[in-house]
């Protein structure tokens, strides 16, 4: 049981982490979740719709810690890995459920050449960079404020500054989650920047519709003929390869564990599906479906849109099974997928790839939908 602050609609009340499915009307509520390690204190937010759907996000990374969805029998599940405590988060999660900035995905031997200077970042993945170093948006505390409304959201601001983690320029990023009527969970992006800078950022839920069980069964779709492939410490070779013929083709729904064990030297590089997929896009910026997944037990299905250019699926290759979850129960291997909405990995050592550069005076701009439904 959690006591929780409502900031809009009701006063005061108890609600217990199953959520009936008759919740009356949306709303935004805040509980108090501790304190970091260095002392920030953290608030847990819950966002309501009419359908009795809940999203809970944390002001900690701006982290989706729950997400309650219903089945096709209406039943409400939670289909997102995660801890209970903030605690958990902070000794050490595998990105599970947060903001990934300043730049998502990797960047080779964290050095890159911006208007003739040298950056370097630190190493948080072999040679390379990855989710924006050591302490990137995951990990830090955003300044939160809930917007009433229709629907509920809670705007997140960061402002990073010039020099953290080796990036140049004071970084003002937003990020508005909104839980919509249509039981989608909407993520828009702003930020602007005082100095020319790189940036590249997402989202990395760990879904499972199942809410248990591994995601082997779980079909994906993906609105992607060509993928970015990788090189053994997972940064693009710099080719954009058709996925036709291949186990990466998933233009027709396809179990994500259908081939993810076959021969194949790029399955072998990511330990399974860990790559950058070009969606098919009919002009840059415009909100495309980038994913649909359905999982026929619970009849659930999430679908993907957002304005980026690309996609990272990961399959959940390092969740090694040894891990606590969400009541103290091990994560079993490949027991949550991440489809990543973002710009292609190293876009800043790879001249060919869409730009990841924001200079004064642009306004940075990304929206990522994870839509949740039901089929048949
Ligand atoms: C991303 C990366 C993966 C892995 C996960 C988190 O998806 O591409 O290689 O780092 O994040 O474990």
């Amino acid at each position: 049981m959690h006591r929780w602050l409502s900031i809009f609609g009701l006063s005061m009340s108890i609600v217990s982490s199953q959520i009936a499915a008759s919740a009356a009307d949306s709303s935004i509520s805040q509980q108090a979740w501790g304190k970091t390690q260095s002392g920030i204190s953290v608030d847990l937010y819950s966002l309501k719709n009419a359908n009795g759907v809940e999203a809970r996000i944390s002001n900690y990374g701006g982290t989706l810690t729950h997400w309650f969805a219903p089945d096709r029998n209406g039943k409400l599940g939670d289909v997102v890995l995660g801890f209970d405590t903030l605690a958990e988060y902070e000794a050490g999660s595998p990105y599970f459920g947060c903001l990934v900035g300043r730049f998502g995905n990797r960047i080779a031997k964290g050095k890159f050449v911006l208007d003739g200077t040298t950056y370097q970042l630190p190493l948080n993945d072999g040679p390379n960079t990855l989710h924006g170093g050591t302490q990137g948006f995951d990990k830090v505390v955003w300044t939160a404020k809930p917007v009433p409304g229709a629907e509920p959201a809670l705007e997140l601001t960061y402002v990073s500054k010039d020099g953290e983690m080796g990036y140049p320029g004071n970084l003002t990023v937003k990020a508005v989650y909104t839980l919509t009527k249509d039981n989608a969970l909407r993520l828009d992006y702003t930020a602007t920047t005082d100095k020319p800078t790189i940036l590249n950022l997402t989202q990395h839920a760990y879904f499972n519709l199942a809410g248990k069980g591994t995601i082997n069964d779980h079909v994906l779709y993906l609105n992607a003929d060509r993928m970015t492939p990788v090189d053994a410490t997972l940064i693009p070779t710099g080719e954009l390869t058709p996925v036709k013929g291949t186990p990466f083709d998933f233009t027709t729904p396809t179990k994500i564990g259908a081939r993810v064990e076959a021969k194949d030297a790029q399955l072998g590089y990511g330990k399974g599906y860990d790559h950058n997929f070009v969606v098919n896009q009919a002009k840059p910026g415009e909100l495309t479906l980038q994913a649909r997944v359905t999982e026929a037990t619970t009849g659930r299905m999430l679908e993907v849109l957002s304005t980026e250019p690309a996609v990272q699926f990961y399959g959940g290759n390092f969740l090694t099974g040894k891990l606590k979850g969400k009541g103290g129960e091990l994560i079993p291997h490949r027991s949550g997928f991440c489809l990543e909405p973002q710009h292609y990995p190293d876009s800043p050592n790879q001249a060919s790839f869409p730009s990841t550069v924001l200079r004064p005076g642009q306004v940075y701009k990304n929206t990522i939908i994870f839509r949740l439904g039901v089929t048949k």
